[in-house]
């Protein structure tokens, strides 16, 4: 499942991209934020570090956290650990310390743990490792842990943080390696879970089980359903779950076979996969207890020109959520790890999505075959990969005919591609030392809630806040966005422990938290609540805090730079869009200034520099 660590990106094609400068660069210049967080602000930012009540710091001789999942529920924070579940109350905000009010332990027992370590895992393994970690009803959890290879789920008091009933088995709901990847959602009582069924990581799978419908999964060991998919996330949309993941592409195989020495080459590619929420499984003779509805579709988010670039490797992705009324998914992707840094955001509508799924299949004919659209008049009718329901000529999935289960079974991929809103990412990233992994987004912003912010979250937990224009996205490949800030989110003093190194930083979650005006940043051994914005620095300078662009802040009659949280009334000023900056005076010495455009740099021709860093930069020309 996992691709093996990759060796550093070389330095010697960045020299080189700084020495091509700006001539016939493919992306548009990369503009510094406007406002850089101090440092020495961090440092008053509340974090959980695994502190009970009344301690600053956790008891002696106890473990170091190792959080895997964060779940938030209103105003309440579950912490889904290594053999712990942690309950933190969010409130009071001005609160300094993060403090969980319940603490449950969940081990494994020695028995599990023995089986562990006779297969051969490491001891630090053989543990329990929260994977999931779900709102099941108004006062139950649904929890997994991967229980020292022999996952296993059971219900959880949200109040008491006690077990409810029988665990049940893990399999197919939660990886057995805590270093898997693993996405779960509950629907009308139903649990849908991507993850591997097995000891080995061999069989991946989308299955839904729990509810009144009979258990479903994907076809086992076909590559053509699935080849070593990495599960990013999932969102319920209309009658259907869509996944999003990234694998292995098979169509993009038949490269390989005339040049030998492209068999190491693997292309990875971003997809979205759907299912009907009331498919029921096919007939005896085709596809029982397996969907009858799951295709999946690459996701375009490439940066167009002579040389078209594609962002390939799905990092994360929002929840749905409603832009200039239409619904949109963000999805932030990045170059492989052994190329150099780049990462973009694109964004997907919803509607953009379900039309592919409408649209022509792929295939290939035979093994040697390049992959090709499938004539309209081979499909079959109805659509393979509909929902059935009453009232329809087939009101069950297993009353379809054969004819359209063979074909869904061998048809999983569209021939199109989800083309992304804008025909092209709304921001680009080039020139940074790390990738960008995590996304998180208010589409409620500022004191009107009328403005759009996306935080985007790197590898070792800086953060980046844009402002988006969505109905400048139609404008092209320059993006509709304005990069507002940038922060750290890591508190090297609370989070590390001397053997943590770069490891100990990797960003789990970044999580909105409007309520407090904050997002919650979570890493393996702490969970930091950070603002969403500083406006007190710019206090005393006008300039400085109307040019900030930030929704969040505004300037206030007595000279004082504030927070405006949604619905705040009263006299402030703001300029949201920079149109009106000049003539506001400057404010040279006045503590809140900082110096503009220090970290400009040249645009870039980043598909010159990754032809250097990596193999699979690209896909290959479609067919
Ligand atoms: C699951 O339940 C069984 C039977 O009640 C129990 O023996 C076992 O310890 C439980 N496993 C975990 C990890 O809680
Ligand atoms: C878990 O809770 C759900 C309701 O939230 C209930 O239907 C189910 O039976 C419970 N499962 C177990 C194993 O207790
Ligand atoms: C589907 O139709 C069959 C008869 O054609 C009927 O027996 C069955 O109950 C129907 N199922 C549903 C879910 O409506
Ligand atoms: C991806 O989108 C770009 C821009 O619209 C387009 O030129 C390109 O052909 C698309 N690629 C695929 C594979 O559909
Ligand atoms: C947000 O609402 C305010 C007040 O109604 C209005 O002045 C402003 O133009 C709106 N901004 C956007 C981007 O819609
Ligand atoms: C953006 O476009 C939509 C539809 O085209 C329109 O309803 C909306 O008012 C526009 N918003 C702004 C801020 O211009």
């Amino acid at each position: 499942m996992r691709t093996p660590r990759a060796p550093p990106p070389r330095p010697a094609p960045l020299l080189l991209l700084l020495l091509l400068g700006e001539a016939n660069g493919l992306f548009p210049e990369e503009p510094p934020p406007l406002s850089v967080a101090p440092r020495d602000y961090l440092n008053h930012y509340p974090v959980f570090v695994g502190s009970g009540p009344g301690r600053l710091t956790p008891a002696e001789g106890t473990d170091d956290l190792n959080i895997q999942r964060v779940l938030r529920v209103n105003r309440t924070l579950f912490i889904g650990d290594r053999d712990n579940l942690y309950r933190v109350e969010l409130e009071p905000s001005t609160t300094t310390e993060l403090r969980y009010q319940r603490k449950l332990t969940w081990r494994s027992n020695p028995s599990d743990i023995n089986v562990c370590r006779m297969k051969g895992k490491q001891e630090g393994e053989c543990r329990n490792f929260v994977k999931v970690l779900l709102l099941r009803d108004e006062s139950t959890l649904f929890v997994c842990g991967s229980n020292a290879f022999n996952p296993v789920c059971a219900n959880y008091s949200m109040d008491t943080l006690q077990p409810l009933g029988d665990n049940i088995s893990g399999m197919a709901r939660c990886p057995y390696d805590p270093k898997h990847a693993n996405v779960a959602l509950f629907s009308e009582g139903m649990l849908f879970t991507a993850t591997v069924t097995d000891f080995l990581a061999i069989d991946a799978v989308i299955y839904r089980s729990l509810g009144d419908r009979p258990t479903l999964r994907t076809v086992k060991h076909d590559s053509k359903w699935f080849k070593e998919p990495y599960f990013v996330h999932a969102v319920e949309w209309g009658s259907h779950i869509y996944f999003f993941f990234r694998e292995i592409a098979m169509e993009f195989n038949y490269l390989e076979k005339p040049r030998a020495r492209f068999l190491a080459l693997k292309v990875v590619v971003s997809r979205v996969a759907r299912v009907c929420k009331n498919d029921v499984g096919g007939s005896p003779r085709v596809l029982e207890k397996q969907w009858t509805s799951f295709l999946k579709a690459r996701l375009n988010c490439s940066v167009p020109g002579d040389s078209h670039f594609y962002f390939n490797v799905l990092q994360a992705v929002t929840g749905v959520v409603s832009l200039e009324g239409r619904p949109v998914v963000l999805a932030v992707f990045s170059t492989p790890s052994n190329s150099i840094p780049g990462s973009a955001v694109c964004a997907f509508d919803m509607t953009q999505v379900a039309a592919v799924f409408e649209g022509r299949f792929r295939e290939q004919k035979s093994p040697e075959s390049i992959w090709t659209p499938v004539p309209e008049d081979q499909v079959p009718r109805p659509r393979p990969g509909c929902c059935a329901a009453p009232g329809m000529q087939y009101n069950a999935s297993s009353a379809f005919p054969d004819e359209i289960l063979n074909f869904v079974k061998t048809h999983p991929l569209m021939d199109e591609a989800v083309p992304s809103l804008g025909h092209g990412p709304w921001i680009v990233r080039t020139l940074m030392r790390h990738r960008l992994t995590r996304v998180a987004v208010d589409v409620g912003a500022g004191p009107w809630g009328n403005h759009t912010v996306v935080f985007l979250g790197s590898e070792v937990g800086t953060v980046l806040k844009f402002l988006i224009w969505p109905n400048a996205s139609t404008a092209g490949a320059t993006g509709p966005s304005v990069f507002l800030e940038e922060f750290e989110t890591y508190r090297a003093d609370r989070c590390g422990r001397s053997s943590s190194g770069e490891a100990g930083r990797r960003l789990l979650s970044l999580e909105l938290d409007t309520a407090s005006g904050g997002l919650l940043a979570a890493f393996p051994r702490c969970v930091v609540r950070v603002p969403v914005a500083r406006c007190q620095q710019y206090s005393g300078c006008m300039k400085n805090c109307i040019g900030s662009q930030d929704p969040y802040c505004g300037w206030a009659p007595d000279g004082s730079c504030i927070f405006l949280s949604p619905g705040t009334r009263g006299t402030f000023e703001q300029d949201v869009s920079g149109a009106s900056t000049s003539g506001l005076g400057d404010c040279t010495g006045e503590p809140g200034e900082r110096p503009r455009g220090r970290h400009a740099r040249p645009g870039t021709d980043l598909a010159h520099l990754l032809s250097y860093g990596g193999t699979d930069r690209t896909a290959p020309p479609v067919p």
